[in-house]
């Protein structure tokens, strides 16, 4: 049996390689479930990741057929988690500890029992903003594994750091993080 990925897609340009990394899971042997931010939306459809993972995009913690999908994603179905590509916004949002959205109640709903890889893509002023990079710092510190930002040209059509990490990157460091 495969094992399970949960994976968070963001708001970001670079959603589209959260699509390829959803169909490198699932051709790898991996059961794949996506849940994507509101945002995530306007720059893929939910017919890609669902094709894709031949699962149901999971959006919100409402109306759901699951009453209770936080906690059974978290606790009883993930084995791994991923935030791919992980905007500023929830970086900040989840060293926050909040869970107002399907996410963030699902990683306090793990509690980092079960890997979290936070794979963060944005604009170089972003990502060198002290909030975003205390928000890293304490993510690692409470048990998130924080995976590396390529660098180079970016979508913004400046050129730094900040460039999310290539979806075969990104699967070897779920494979060594799962094993
Ligand atoms: C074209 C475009 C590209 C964006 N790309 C990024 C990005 O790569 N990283 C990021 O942190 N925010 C990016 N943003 C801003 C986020 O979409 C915005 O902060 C959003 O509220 C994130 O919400 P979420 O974290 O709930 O998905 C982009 C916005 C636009 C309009």
């Amino acid at each position: 049996m495969g094992k399970n990925i949960l994976l968070h897609v963001t708001g970001s340009i670079s959603c589209y390689k959260a699509c390829a990394l959803t169909s490198l899971l699932t051709k790898n042997g991996y059961n794949v479930r996506v849940i994507a931010s509101e945002d995530a939306l306007k720059f893929v459809g939910a017919a890609s990741f669902e094709g894709l993972s031949h699962n149901k995009l999971e959006t919100s913690m409402f109306g759901n057929d699951d009453p209770i999908p936080h906690i059974h994603l978290a606790q009883n179905w993930a084995d791994l988690i991923i935030s791919y590509p992980c905007s500023a916004n929830t970086i900040n949002r989840l060293a926050a500890g909040l869970a107002d959205d399907l996410f963030g109640a699902v990683c306090l709903a793990n509690n980092f029992q079960k890997p979290l890889l936070i794979a963060p893509a944005m604009n170089t002023n972003m990502f060198r903003h002290p909030s975003v990079q205390e928000g890293l710092k304490k993510l690692e510190g409470w048990g998130a594994k924080i995976l590396p930002c390529g660098e180079g040209e970016l979508a913004c059509g400046t050129t730094g750091v900040g460039r999310l990490l290539e979806p075969a990157e990104a699967l070897e460091y779920i494979e060594k993080a799962i094993s």
